[in-house]
């Protein structure tokens, strides 16, 4: 059964903004991209630096230790010194709260 996480009200997480959710698996960031919503895994694959803190360009992620950049809607490394993709998680608004599926 799917296991979906509880963010934040949707009202909190307004377009260009970002909130950090710790789960069982670790911390995940969840992104609203201009009323889109992307989550990834906060863990930069090169050296496991937190990304919620990095700039973001676009719809990528700059890894704020040595700049890797990550597309928040893929997950799919743009550049090294890191060469994995982040892992995404399915997130939607139920009920006017923003959750994030951490079973896939
Ligand atoms: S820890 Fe992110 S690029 Fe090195």
């Amino acid at each position: 059964m799917a296991e979906w996480i509880n963010v934040a009200p949707a009202s909190e997480l307004q377009a260009g903004s970002r909130k950090v959710v710790f789960t069982e698996i670790g911390p995940i960031v969840v992104f609203n991209l201009a009323d889109e919503l992307y989550s990834i895994k906060d863990a930069c694959t090169h050296d496991g630096a937190e990304l919620a803190s990095g700039v973001l360009d676009g719809d990528q992620i700059i890894c704020p230790r040595h700049g890797s950049r990550f597309c928040i809607r893929t997950g799919k490394v743009q550049s090294p010194p890191a060469y994995e993709d982040v892992e995404t998680f399915p997130t939607r608004i139920e009920n006017e709260t923003v959750q994030v599926n951490i079973d896939s």
